[in-house]
């Protein structure tokens, strides 16, 4: 339930280990397009995905009276913020009714989507139960958190040890079980409240190195440090150190989002949780941060920033993806343009994107950079002819360390 970055891999997953699978979402383009067997998630190639569809064990639908027939759910539909920092809560609220509308004796459900802990037994559980059927005897029900990285080679949804904790002794070891027929390492724990934890503590543990780091980037700027280099020779001791790189702001559906659950729950229980506010704080100032270093090295070649014409490169908010949610691009830009620049941007995965009321076109790389007075590269994207961009540019500033190895007075590292 809900076919997006998360919901489609797995899909694929079950139904590669030979399972009925159907999908289902709320928006019918996707599932259409599912239907035609057209992957919209590129870490799911065509060639995988085609197959099980055309053979009939792969579907999808909008018609959530299917989940009568089904043995097993698993929900995967967003868990962003309010503007106010607070959970939103309506679309796990929205599939957790859908589902108690048709729950039946023997139903597996799993809870996948990111979320604060105490949701599935305190919000879920009440609404299966509702219906008068008891958890752990006539229904099952566990979280297990979804630790996909979207664009990484390596781990994948089959290869990432899938953790899964039960409400039950009985939840866990049939969710244990199910997992076990299509991923290769699964990892059970005593309940959904620890599951739940797990991957607050693994998002919050990287949300809070990223924070630190940049905050030595800030000290090494006014110091004169390179930071990258600090960090690349501290990476040298081999234990008790693991390298964190600084960069334009977070971005993605998870990183910036997922500490603020655990923030705001653990608020409940009298704790402040002040590691997440102040790291998000940081994070939260690098786009300023950037804008800044952008206005200081027009400055330095006399020119205001207001009429300058800037090149974005990369707007996805990491490398080799084409996700733009919460991408610290989009925060640089609409900065930019309220400082009267004139931004364009080119990025191989993202065609177009929206700032300010304007809708922008993604340019021809060489095109771009040469029509530009500053280039700022948000996202490192591999396979970018960065010699190309250096060699046809007049100012660069640089935010990933994507042009390291590059020695040119024009390029203005973070
Ligand atoms: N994207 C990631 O890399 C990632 C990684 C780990 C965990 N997560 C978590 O997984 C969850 C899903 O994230 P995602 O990136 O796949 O989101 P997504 O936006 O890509 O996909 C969610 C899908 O759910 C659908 N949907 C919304 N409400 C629905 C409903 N009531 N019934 C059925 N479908 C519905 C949407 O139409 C959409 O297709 C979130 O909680 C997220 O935090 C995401």
């Amino acid at each position: 339930m809900g076919l997006g970055y998360v919901g489609l891999p797995l899909a694929v997953e079950f139904s590669r280990a030979g399972f009925d699978v159907v999908g289902i979402d709320v928006q019918q383009s996707k599932v259409d397009q599912f239907n035609r067997g057209e992957s919209y998630i590129k870490d799911v190639k065509d060639s995988v995905f085609k197959p099980l569809v055309e053979s009939g064990k792969l579907r999808a639908t909008t018609d959530f009276s299917v989940i009568g027939e089904l043995d097993t759910i698993d929900i995967c539909v967003p868990t962003p913020l309010r503007k106010t920092k607070d959970p939103d809560m309506s679309y796990v609220v929205a599939a957790t009714d859908a589902i108690a509308a048709h729950v039946h004796p023997g139903l597996l459900v799993m809870l996948e989507s990111t979320t604060y802990p105490g949701t599935t037994d305190e919000l879920v559980l009440p609404k299966l139960e509702a219906s008068g059927l008891r958890v752990g005897q006539d229904f099952f029900l566990c979280f297990s958190p979804e630790r996909v990285d979207p664009g990484n080679a390596k781990y994948q949804t089959s290869n990432i040890p899938k953790v899964v904790g039960g409400i039950t002794q009985a939840c866990t070891e049939m969710g244990a079980l199910f997992y076990k027929q299509a991923l290769e390492t699964v990892v059970p724990v005593s309940s959904t409240r620890v599951a739940e934890m797990v991957k607050l503590l693994e998002n919050t543990f990287r949300m809070i190195n990223i924070g630190l780091v940049n905050e030595m980037a800030l000290m090494c700027d006014r110091m004169n440090i390179d930071v990258w280099e600090v960090i690349d020779a501290a990476a040298t001791k081999p234990f008790g150190f693991m390298p964190f790189y600084p960069g334009p702001g977070l971005g993605g559906h998870c990183i910036p989002i997922d500490p603020f659950y655990l923030s705001w729950k653990s608020k409940e229980s009298g704790i402040e949780a002040r590691f997440i506010e102040l790291a998000g704080y940081i994070n939260g100032r690098m786009p300023e941060f950037v804008v800044e270093k952008i206005q200081y090295a027009l400055n330095e070649a006399s020119k205001p920033v207001r009429g300058s014409r800037i090149h974005v490169l990369g707007v996805a908010y990491k490398r080799d993806i084409e996700d733009v949610r919460e991408s610290p691009a989009l925060d640089i830009i609409l900065l930019l343009q309220h400082l009267g620049a004139v931004v364009t941007f080119s990025d191989p995965f993202v065609p177009r994107i929206r700032s300010n009321g304007e809708m922008l076109e993604s340019k021809e790389l060489v095109s771009g950079v040469k029509s530009a007075d500053c280039v700022v590269i948000v996202t490192d994207h591999t396979g970018l002819d960065y010699a190309s961009v250096v060699e046809h540019s007049t100012l660069i500033v640089d935010t990933r360390n994507a042009l390291k190895g590059f020695r040119s007075e024009k390029i203005v590292r973070l």
